[in-house]
């Protein structure tokens, strides 16, 4: 973990929702994996908020890391922010692999994004499903390769018994306001789909709040099944929905 400054060079907006960050920066750039992300401060120092931001990267371009970010919040270019990184470990993908799944419901897929091109290039075909919140993505910018589909509340969308069979590797982002409730809904979905859910099929992918980034402050922590548990800083941000508590939810 170091801590780095790095340059805002551009803004590009994708809707009124999304905007991207070109940062100029030459840390991490030829480290970062898609599951990675950052812990940002702005700088000069603003306490507002008060712990660092959590930044999720979306790829490299033109020597630039992007970030994706809300589109409510203002950021010129020429502005200086920390960065502490890398947190998380990289997307533990299989080593055969045709077709994978990122499902986002009722949040930004921003901590999804990185991984299409790295699966594009390696010919791995990718479904992006939007539910909820999720639908207000913007998917234009995407590469025309990706099939995107708009899920209702209940996640339902066209083809999905299809979908959910053909994929090797499921990722899924939720709303933060309660994860382990929404991945646990996301759990019997997919169960009440397969016969059987395989260890290393379906990953939820956290973005619990952050303060070290490190393993110190244990604010990260998720309960395991049995008495194990998993710190998302260091174990994540991607853990195994077959090793969570999610049976009750
Ligand atoms: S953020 Fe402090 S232990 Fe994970």
């Amino acid at each position: 973990m170091k801590e780095v400054r790095a340059i805002i060079e551009r803004v590009t907006r994708l809707n009124e929702h999304y905007q991207r960050l070109h940062l100029t920066i030459e840390d991490f750039i030829t480290e970062i994996k898609p599951g990675h992300s950052l812990l940002v401060r702005r700088l000069p120092e603003r306490w507002d908020p008060y712990l660092r931001e959590h930044w999720w990267p979306v790829g490299i371009q033109g020597g630039a890391l992007v970030i994706e970010r809300p589109g409510n919040i203002i950021y010129e270019p020429g502005e200086v922010v920390s960065l502490l990184g890398l947190v998380g470990q990289p997307f533990r993908w299989k080593r055969t692999l045709r077709h994978v799944l990122l499902l986002a419901y009722d949040c930004a897929p921003t901590p999804l994004i990185m991984s299409i091109p790295a699966l594009l290039s390696n010919s791995v075909s990718v479904t992006l499903v939007l539910s909820g919140s999720a639908a207000l993505y913007p998917t234009k910018h995407l590469p025309p390769e990706v099939e995107v589909f708009q899920a209702d509340d209940q996640l339902a969308w066209p083809n999905r018994v299809m979908s959910v069979g053909w994929a090797d590797q499921v990722f899924a982002v939720v709303n933060a306001d309660d994860e382990l409730k929404h991945f646990g809904m996301v759990w019997k979905i997919f169960s009440g789909l397969r016969s059987e859910i395989p260890k290393t099929y379906l990953y939820g992918v956290f973005q619990a709040i952050q303060p070290c980034g490190v393993g110190a402050c244990q604010a990260c922590l998720v309960a395991q099944k049995g008495s194990e548990s998993s710190l998302i800083c260091l174990d994540g941000p991607a853990l195994d929905m077959t090793t969570l508590p999610l049976e009750s939810s």
